[in-house]
């Protein structure tokens, strides 16, 4: 069974990994690979100069770094319709108040026209997606927006990005990255927060210290993930991963990704927590087959450039491959039968579909065209080979 929105990174090497933590407690909460992993992810992304503060997820990290710039209540954050909870529920939390842009059709990513419409004095912070790990068309005039307004500019890279993107010493925003189980690389939980500067390091710094931990429990759910979803993965054709699954989660071994809490458009603070060392240790296993795994997804992504005929691939592949067609449910359906099981990013303007948009701010015909791309995505996993490919664009083309 291919996968694109379930666990799709993990693999036997992540399972076997896990299976030796799990006889090391000594190791799951602190650790040198903490150290180690911002070591690593400066040198590989950033410039020396960089500071990274690591959480238990992306939309901690999110959080954290709104809550150091001191804003007021109600100051307004420019932020992309087209994308999820994750990243509004922690500027409801913080009273700000989430002002919605609308995409371009081409990479999923704010439309620099309607973000002129939208502003307004209030404005203090700018939120570049870039969604699927596409760098964003208009990026750089976004970038010289955020810098004429003196607005703080964060780029969201939770899906992937360009690696040579930030690796320039003028480069002045804050990076928000995601290690959750269905992104570039997965911790299972993680997120981070990259900014240049002792300063600004410094804020954001003293929030990493002072959260609490994850509860011994949170550990051995992420530990027990890369065991589950490796079993489930490999017998899900056969129906009893299907089974696996069901059970895992009634027996809460598996933490949803979005809790029933936050469909309900409320912060959950048990995500509000450190990065552990268990996820710091997954994540340099990932890391240490990372070329590979981006080579793989690359391949796929050019591959399905050719056949749509468009050009999004970039240095690292997309997460996912985005494609618009007229029914994505029976597109979804159909795969499924061969044992594909397509993505759904994103099925609304503020994904999960199950969220009330009033609730996180969002005015139904605010955003046209993220609201149409809602009703036409489907996603294709990248970390397939080429026949497997092919096997999707006939999917696609038959139906
Ligand atoms: C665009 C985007 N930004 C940020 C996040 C936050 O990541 P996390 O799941 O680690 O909180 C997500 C999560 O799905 C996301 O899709």
């Amino acid at each position: 069974m291919i996968f694109s929105e379930f666990a799709p990174n993990e693999t036997s090497r992540d399972a076997s990994l896990a299976m030796k933590l799990l006889f090391q407690p000594w190791r799951w909460r602190k650790g040198k690979e903490i150290h180690n992993l911002k070591r690593r992810l400066k040198s590989r992304f950033f410039t020396p100069d960089t500071h990274i503060s690591l959480f238990l997820t992306g939309r901690a990290a999110l959080y954290q770094y709104l809550s150091s710039l001191h804003l007021h209540p109600t100051d307004e954050v420019l932020v992309q319709a087209f994308t999820c909870e994750a990243v509004i529920l922690p500027i409801l939390e913080l009273e700000l108040t989430p002002v919605y842009v609308d995409v371009n059709s081409e990479d999923f990513s704010m439309n620099i026209q309607d973000l002129k419409k939208k502003y307004s004095p209030r404005a203090r912070v700018l939120i570049i997606q870039h969604s699927f790990g596409i760098t964003p068309k208009d990026r750089r005039k976004l970038i010289e927006f955020a810098k004429f307004h003196k607005l703080h500019l964060i780029e969201d890279v939770a899906h992937g990005f360009n690696q040579w993107l930030f690796r320039t010493k003028r480069y002045t925003g804050a990076v928000l990255m995601s290690f959750g189980r269905s992104k570039l690389f997965s911790s299972v939980f993680g997120g981070a927060i990259a900014v240049r500067g002792v300063r600004a390091g410094k804020s954001i710094q003293i929030g990493e210290r002072t959260l609490p931990n994850p509860s011994f429990w949170m550990l051995l759910q992420i530990i027990f993930y890369k065991i589950n979803s490796v079993i489930i993965k490999s017998t899900y054709s056969i129906k009893i991963g299907k089974i696996i699954h069901f059970m895992f989660k009634q027996f809460d071994l598996i933490i949803p990704e979005v809790t029933k809490e936050e469909k309900k458009g409320h912060f959950n603070y048990s995500f509000l927590r450190t990065f552990p060392n268990c996820a710091a240790i997954f994540m340099l296993e990932q890391l240490n087959r990372f070329n590979d795994v981006s080579s793989k997804r690359k391949k796929a992504s050019q591959f399905f450039d050719t056949k749509f005929n468009i050009n999004t691939a970039h240095t690292l592949g997309l997460l996912r491959y985005p494609v618009l067609c007229d029914d994505p449910n029976k597109i979804r359906s159909l795969a499924l039968k061969q044992n594909i099981q397509l993505g759904r990013w994103y099925s609304q303007a503020v994904a999960p579909n199950e969220l009330d948009l009033e609730l996180v701010g969002y005015t139904a015909g605010s955003c046209p065209n993220a609201e149409s791309l809602c009703k036409r995505i489907i996603n294709l996993p990248t970390l397939i080979s080429i026949p497997d490919a092919k096997r999707m664009v006939k999917i696609l083309t038959q139906s």
